[in-house]
């Protein structure tokens, strides 16, 4: 047929389906370093996040750009956490009641707590330390 030995030619196709393999696995580790975990979990600068007034009392709101979660447990006091997901550093996309939704695998984070509700993640969302200033809710550093 082709002129090639069969076991040579076995052998041939192993090395490719090997390859083949080795492919799948660089192309997985890339989608997971697109996850975005690369950046620190918490705030490295106080960040001005507005009217504290968009915090619902009894509730919580996500802050997706400056990657924090606030909830009021009370009116005026306030809990804040990193919306870096502790499985594989995703963040958070939403907040439903009072939990976090990550997208990339499902865990689920308490935003009261930072406690991990459901996996793969089950460390919870580190906290952020939060106040009010001058009318503005304050997160981050010296907050
Ligand atoms: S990165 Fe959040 S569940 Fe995997």
């Amino acid at each position: 047929m082709s002129g090639i030995p069969s076991a040579a030619r076995r052998t041939v196709l192993k090395g490719v389906a090997l390859a083949g393999a080795a492919g799948l696995g660089a192309a997985a580790c890339s989608t997971e370093s697109k996850l975005g975990h690369a950046q620190t979990p918490t705030p490295t600068a106080p960040l001005d996040l507005g009217d504290p007034a968009a915090v619902p009392v009894g509730g919580s709101k996500l802050y997706r750009e400056q990657r924090v979660v606030v909830s009021c447990p009370k009116k005026g006091e306030y809990k804040a956490f990193s919306a870096q997901c502790t499985h594989a550093g995703c963040e958070l996309d939403r907040v439903e009641g009072n939990e976090g939704n990550c997208p990339c695998h499902g865990s689920r984070f308490d935003t009261t707590t930072g406690q991990a509700l459901k996996g793969p993640a089950t460390a919870p969302l580190p906290a952020v330390p939060v106040k009010v200033k001058d009318g503005k809710l304050i997160a981050g550093p010296d907050a």
